[in-house]
């Protein structure tokens, strides 16, 4: 028999806000199908990466909780699955500290995600946010990840988590596992319902543009309703109807069904029949786990716990690599 070790799979998610439908369709939903098809998985919650932006902190630990308890009520299984939050595992940022030397100012200044950061956060340009690849880079390298599925918009923090490992391996010797990005073919860039050029996010100010994974279904709809399309009055997939493109994207992820099976049930249709339908299917999907999710926050002890002991079975795994990179770099051994 063939002695493979299971390929390792680790994805994690900032905890500044509740989920949008880009992170649920871009990520969380296809993620969580990993651990059914044979990968090891870990996943986590960034709540380092989140006070790059500067966060309330009573919304930060309320959002933390509550993405902690959306996930499991998705599927999450800890039979199977790591699953942790990042600031109980220590060794995220001693890793991240170390790989700061390891990565050069030019590469960090090319990184597409901090300069729209920090165009948006002109006030706080913080040394975090111009870092943050270095500490994305340790989440991944510190569990030896050979893939990383995310969104199109975090294919370019992947690759620089590579250079570094690489780099790291060519100085010394093979330390870190080289990972590969996995981007899905469809939802990999949802787009903000008002204005689909920009991708749906947290921190859209326009709150009609992004659907959030706790909205109520009349608020789905309400929004969906409101989403800018164009005057062809026609669904019709075409990167000059980005709106519409949009939401046949997300009606496709959620069916299944391609878009010209789309283009046909909507034929002799206009935009009035087409928008309350990719509502209904968001509603559909999202109620079950809604569901799980208020009765999952009820038990905050079972929360407690999970979270406890997931950060446990991380740890004990980035240790190893810590103590690795430690002894190659030259630190002086404790005993
Ligand atoms: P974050 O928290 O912004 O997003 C989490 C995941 O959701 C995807 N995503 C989207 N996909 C499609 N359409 C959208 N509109 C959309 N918005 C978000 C993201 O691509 C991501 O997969 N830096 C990361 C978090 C992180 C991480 C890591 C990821 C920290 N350490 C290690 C992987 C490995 C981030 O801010 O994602």
């Amino acid at each position: 028999m063939e002695n493979t070790k299971p390929k390792r799979i680790l994805s994690m998610y900032q905890s500044t806000g509740t989920f949008t439908l880009g992170n649920y369709l871009g990520a969380l939903r296809n993620h969580i199908g990993f651990q059914n098809e044979g990968y090891e998985c870990l996943y986590a919650l960034a709540d380092l990466h989140a006070i790059t932006v500067r966060q309330e902190p009573a919304n930060l630990r309320k959002y933390t909780l509550e993405a902690y308890a959306f996930l499991l009520a998705m599927g999450i299984d800890l039979e199977k699955t790591i699953f942790f939050i990042q600031s109980h595992v220590p060794q995220h940022p001693q890793l991240a500290w170390i790989l700061n030397c390891y990565t050069q100012f030019g590469e960090l200044s090319r990184m597409t995600q901090f300069k729209d950061k920090a165009q948006k956060h002109a006030d706080n340009i913080n040394a975090g946010l111009f870092t943050y690849p270095c500490l994305m880079a340790a989440d991944i390298l510190l569990y030896q990840a050979d893939f990383v599925p995310v969104g199109a918009d975090q294919k370019q923090h992947v690759e620089i988590a590579r250079d570094i490992a690489e780099r790291f391996n060519g100085l010394y010797s093979p330390t870190f596992t080289v990972p590969e990005p996995i981007i899905p073919q469809h939802g990999a860039r949802v787009m903000s319902l008002q204005d689909p050029t920009k991708k749906m996010s947290k921190s859209d100010g326009n709150n009609n543009g992004c659907i959030s994974v706790l909205d109520d279904a009349d608020t789905i709809m309400r929004k969906f309703k409101r989403a800018i399309t164009d005057s062809e009055a026609c669904v019709r997939y075409s990167e000059e109807k980005p709106g519409v493109k949009n939401l046949m994207e997300i009606y496709s992820c959620i069916t299944g069904k391609t878009m010209e099976e789309i283009q046909r049930e909507f034929e002799g249709k206009g935009y009035g029949d087409f928008k309350p339908a990719v509502a209904e299917a968001v509603i559909g999907e999202l109620r079950p786990i809604q569901e799980r999710f208020q009765e999952i926050m009820q038990d905050k002890e079972y929360l407690r716990r999970c979270y406890k002991e997931n950060a446990e079975k991380a740890s004990a795994i980035a240790h190893r690599t810590v103590a690795k990179v430690m002894k190659k770099v030259g630190f002086l051994p404790e005993d």
